[in-house]
């Protein structure tokens, strides 16, 4: 890259909105120059979910190490990129602003533009830059903090078809997991563990299932597995038994308030869309299934993009920064940190 003049824009991303430090180089014409991810897990191990203290502190110790790695792997030095993008939230506030006041101060000094991502945006944004996708698309955003369906019509402009009315997705698994005597985070764990268990096994609810809208609930499986878990000790097999029939359980309510959301896009939008997979529960194999399933009797197309841009990374971070650059949606440095921030706030083109 030194030396050669960047036809594409290239960015620097910046990713420290949960338990990830991430730093990565993207470049315009969806290349990935280097993407380098640094998990906390084992510094929150033993408190079985997030501390934002120890996150916080953690951001703080390894950012400017990050960054230096992404920029040598990419082969790339603060002359040769176009903008700095950084999560400005939602998330642990105290991590958000790490990584913001990071990459706007390297922003400042490099006399670079300066993006301040929505972090779901970027989750929003990443098959775009893994398959090469256009708008409109539907979204079934799958994370730690967030359940939605989501229209994405263009940049910045999302429409929220459905969320969560109470737990997240990836936060029924991680609970779940807990219950069962399982590490966090919980839902590669039940994945595993459910592949040796008998789903129906256990007649848990389907909340919401059958219902109007594209609302999800979870709050009703973790009690009925929680009263499972209270009725006595388990077999490893009563383990493996309870996570595959969870699993099932959640599958039946995504299918089926995805095919809602799927209905509700094609009045608007007609038929042939991507149905886009993304965050961090999309990494579950049995629920890539059967979403694609429902996505091919809907007329729809499923996209999942890799593993590795589905769990926080700074790629989907910096490839948001691309497009927001391209669009002209630079941010100033008074860009604030927000721990809450919904898609349906964003500034569009
Ligand atoms: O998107 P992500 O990496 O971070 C957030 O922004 O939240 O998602 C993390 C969540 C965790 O709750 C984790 O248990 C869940 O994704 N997860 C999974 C799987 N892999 C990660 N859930 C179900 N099955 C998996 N294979
Ligand atoms: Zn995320």
């Amino acid at each position: 890259m030194r030396g050669e003049p960047a036809k594409e824009p290239v960015v620097l991303g910046i990713e420290t909105s949960c338990d990830e430090t991430a730093a990565a180089v993207v470049a315009g014409d969806r290349r990935i120059l280097s993407s380098i991810v640094l998990s906390q897990l084992e510094d929150h191990k033993a408190y079985g979910g997030v501390v934002p203290e120890i996150a916080a502190r953690a951001h703080i110790e390894h950012l400017d190490g990050l960054v230096e790695r992404a920029l040598a792997e990419a082969g790339v030095d603060f002359t040769d990129l176009s903008g700095i993008a950084a999560t400005a939230g939602p998330g642990l506030i105290g991590g958000v602003l790490v990584g913001l006041v990071t990459g706007k101060a390297m922003a400042a000094a490099a006399g670079l533009p300066f993006i301040a991502v929505n972090h779901l945006e970027g989750h929003a944004l990443s098959a775009r830059l893994s398959h090469g996708i256009e708008f409109p698309f539907l979204l079934l955003l799958v994370t730690g903090g967030h359940c939605q369906l989501i229209a994405a019509e263009g940049l910045g402009r999302y429409e929220r078809l459905g969320t969560t009315i109470d737990d997240a997705i990836g936060e029924a698994f991680d609970k779940t997991a807990r219950m069962l005597g399982m590490g966090y985070p919980g839902g590669p764990e039940i994945e595993r563990a459910a592949r040796r268990g008998n789903p129906k096994r256990y007649a848990l609810p389907r909340p919401m299932r059958g219902r109007d809208g594209c609302d999800f609930s979870f709050s009703g499986l973790k009690t009925a597995v929680r009263r499972i878990t209270d009725a006595g000790p388990l077999s490893a097999q009563d383990v493996a038994d309870v996570a595959a029939s969870f699993q099932a359980a959640v599958g039946d309510v995504v299918a089926d308030r995805t095919r809602n959301a799927m209905a509700n896009f094609s009045v608007k939008f007609g038929r042939g869309h991507p149905l886009v997979v993304a965050g961090g529960v999309a990494a579950n194999i049995a629920l890539r299934t059967r979403l694609d399933a429902g996505a091919t009797r809907a007329g729809f197309t499923l996209v999942a993009p890799p593993k590795e841009l589905c769990t926080d990374n700074a790629a989907m971070i910096a490839w948001a920064g691309v497009e927001r650059l391209r669009a002209g949606l630079t941010d100033g440095l008074d860009a604030p940190g927000r721990a809450r921030w919904p898609l349906a706030e964003l500034r569009s083109a």
